[in-house]
């Protein structure tokens, strides 16, 4: 039964206190039955139309009929009544969009998360122009990345431009335009770690992870036209345990210069000059016959050991750093061999040139001191930040 406003008869202070009671109850209760803006429509007719509404009735059921002594009393509870009713409905209409809002917010679902995220991120970003700012710490250069640019930085002065290639290669580039034949002995020194699934594929075209710089070589001759100078530097990956001196990833960097009349003589200087540049002026540079299948004749250049300058002693004790030979063991290279020439289209009886490779790490380790190759990889800050 929907509550109507009694008339009153007994004025006592205990039935107009009942009275009220009943009406705020019933105030209370309709309010929390609204839902919808129809349903709040209703309900503030009911509570508050001038013409009808349970506030001016209760202003002629019970003030105007209340005897004088009456008066007062009745008053007070009328106009606090009439307060309520109308913050209840207020209150009533706000309660009712809110959940509204949610309402729609849960249809909207992941929208509403981000819009209230937003607002949430909006006010945590209000800046305060009086607290003292945050300094933000310089990151340092990584060694191997430094290295890398000082070697570089050598060879643009001597004119040289850079190259880079992709990490995932083809047996073509890696191996077969290298001069490497399929099968070939000299494959095996490159513990190459190979893609799978690629056996349905013609073996050159099968995708491995380049054991070396060198297939940017190839690259760069099926690019550019003689005369070539250029540094490739770049990542490598091969099957390698790790240990002190080992990494299955490192860096090297490959030269190549091509054009007329190129002689060993140009190799020798060259990399006799960047030696220098990078070690000190006082380093000397040895030239001791190897082999590689892209290069004839090859080399591995040794520079005059570092730590106890080439005397093979220090501190009256056999130098550990290069077994006491006075010499280390620091790059590979040679004349680019005319096989080579072959699978890039140069003519191999105008054009001669040399190539050279060396690993970032192992001239970084030199350079710096560092006993562990590991450290290059770790990202303990502790050791980056020396370089900063
Ligand atoms: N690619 C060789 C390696 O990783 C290094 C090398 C040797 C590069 C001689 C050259 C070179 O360009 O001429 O073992």
């Amino acid at each position: 039964m929907p509550y109507t406003v009694p008339k009153l008869t007994d004025f006592s202070t205990t039935a107009l206190d009942s009275a009220v009671r009943e009406l705020v109850s019933a105030l209370e209760e309709e309010s929390k039955a609204v839902r919808s803006e129809a349903e709040w429509k209703i309900f503030h007719d009911r509570w508050t139309a001038r013409k009808n509404g349970i506030r001016t009735q209760i202003g002629e059921l019970w003030l105007n009929a209340a005897p004088k002594e009456a008066k007062r009393e009745v008053g007070r509870r009328v106009n606090s009544i009439i307060e309520q009713i109308e913050t209840t409905v207020k209150d009533t209409d706000d309660r009712r969009k809110n959940l509204e809002i949610l309402k729609k917010a849960r249809a909207a679902g992941i929208d509403a998360q981000i819009d209230q995220a937003r607002r949430a991120l909006e006010l945590s970003e209000r800046l305060d122009v009086t607290l003292p700012g945050i300094r933000r710490p310089i990151g340092a250069e990584h060694p191997v990345i430094k290295t890398m640019n000082e070697m570089i930085g050598v060879f643009r002065n001597l004119g040289y431009s850079v190259e880079e290639g992709p990490e995932i290669e083809t047996d073509f580039y890696n191996f077969e335009a290298l001069n490497f034949p399929p099968n070939h002995p000299a494959r095996d020194t490159q513990d190459t770690l190979f893609i799978a699934g690629q056996e349905s594929k013609p073996l050159r075209d099968r995708l491995l992870l380049r054991t070396h710089t060198s297939p940017v070589q190839i690259r760069t001759m099926q690019k550019m036209k003689p005369p070539v100078r250029v540094v490739c530097p770049g990542k490598v990956h091969r099957n390698d345990a790790l240990d002190a001196t080992h990494s299955p990833i490192f860096h090297q960097i490959e030269g190549l210069a091509v054009d007329t009349n190129i002689t060993f003589c140009d190799l020798k200087g060259t990399l006799d000059h960047a030696m220098k540049a990078m070690f000190g002026s006082s380093v000397k540079t040895r030239f001791y016959p190897s082999f590689f299948p892209f290069t004839e004749p090859s080399a591995d250049v040794q520079i005059s050991c570092i730590f106890c300058d080439g005397k093979g002693v220090r501190d009256g004790a056999p130098c550990r750093n290069c077994k006491a030979s006075g010499w280390i063991e620091l790059l590979g290279c040679g004349m680019v061999d005319p096989n080579v020439y072959g699978f890039v289209d140069y003519d191999a009886s105008k054009v001669s040139g040399f190539a050279f490779g060396m690993g970032v790490e192992r001239i970084a380790i030199l350079k710096y001191g560092v006993d562990d190759i590991q450290l290059f990889f770790q990202g303990d800050v502790r050791f980056l930040e020396q370089f900063g």
